[in-house]
């Protein structure tokens, strides 16, 4: 189950100034290093594109990017940065990537904190039989008051992950823990996996989730 709720016109018109430590060079510039050096000659096509912090750069570095997006709002203000022409955006549904926080729910506990301020509190709730989640933000307005959202997920282990590139005739390449490359373990709170086409064509397809 995954839902565009939260993304509405008021979210992602404050998407890039609340994230906007996720933006400078210095943190956004590995994961583009990687990517350019992936799509080499290529092309790169990024699920749930957003405001297009990610690909926005991407372009910059001479790739041509398309991006799915399900949430219309979140592509206006892409579209406030980059024509269509240079960045072309389905507006469409595709299966969510998210590591969940799931080892940090003991038996018997039901929510996992992700961040506690006086200006945002949220936690995730999880459903492990059915590798179900929600994100509940409590966000505090100008006025002193509490906003309410939530948002709907469902999580996958790395094996599916693999397991359905693997489906989709995929090979399996790199498994990262971020983006220097540093290998993927049991301890690692991000995972990034690189997929081939077993075909003439050696580009590789990247994925990458975060917890
Ligand atoms: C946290 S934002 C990330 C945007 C961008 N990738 C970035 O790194 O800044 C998550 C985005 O995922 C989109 N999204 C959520 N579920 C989706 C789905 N099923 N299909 C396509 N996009 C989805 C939301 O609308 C939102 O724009």
């Amino acid at each position: 189950m995954t839902s565009s709720d939260p993304w509405d016109a008021e979210t992602a018109r404050g998407y890039d100034e609340s994230c906007a430590a996720m933006f400078p060079p210095e943190v956004l510039g590995p994961s583009v290093d990687v990517l350019a050096d992936l799509a080499g000659t290529g092309r790169a096509l990024e699920f749930a594109v957003g405001t297009g912090r990610v690909a926005s750069p991407l372009t910059d570095r001479g790739v041509p990017v398309s991006g799915i997006e399900l949430s219309q709002p979140m592509v206006e203000q892409l579209r406030r940065k980059v024509p269509a022409s240079d960045l072309p955006v389905t507006i469409g549904d595709m299966a969510t990537t998210r590591v969940p926080g799931i080892r940090r729910l003991p038996p018997g506990q039901a929510a996992v904190p992700f961040e506690v301020s006086a200006a945002h509190s949220g936690f995730d709730t999880y459903d492990v039989v059915s590798q179900q989640g929600t994100s509940h933000h409590f966000s505090r307005e100008p006025d002193g008051s509490y906003r309410y959202s939530a948002t709907n997920f469902r999580y996958i282990w790395p094996a599916e992950c693999d397991l359905m590139a693997r489906l989709a005739g995929l090979e399996f390449q790199d498994g990262w823990a971020d983006w220097t490359r540093a290998p993927f373990t049991a301890e690692s709170d991000w995972h990034i996996s690189v997929w081939r086409k077993p075909d003439a064509d050696r580009r590789p397809a990247a994925g990458s989730m975060g917890a």
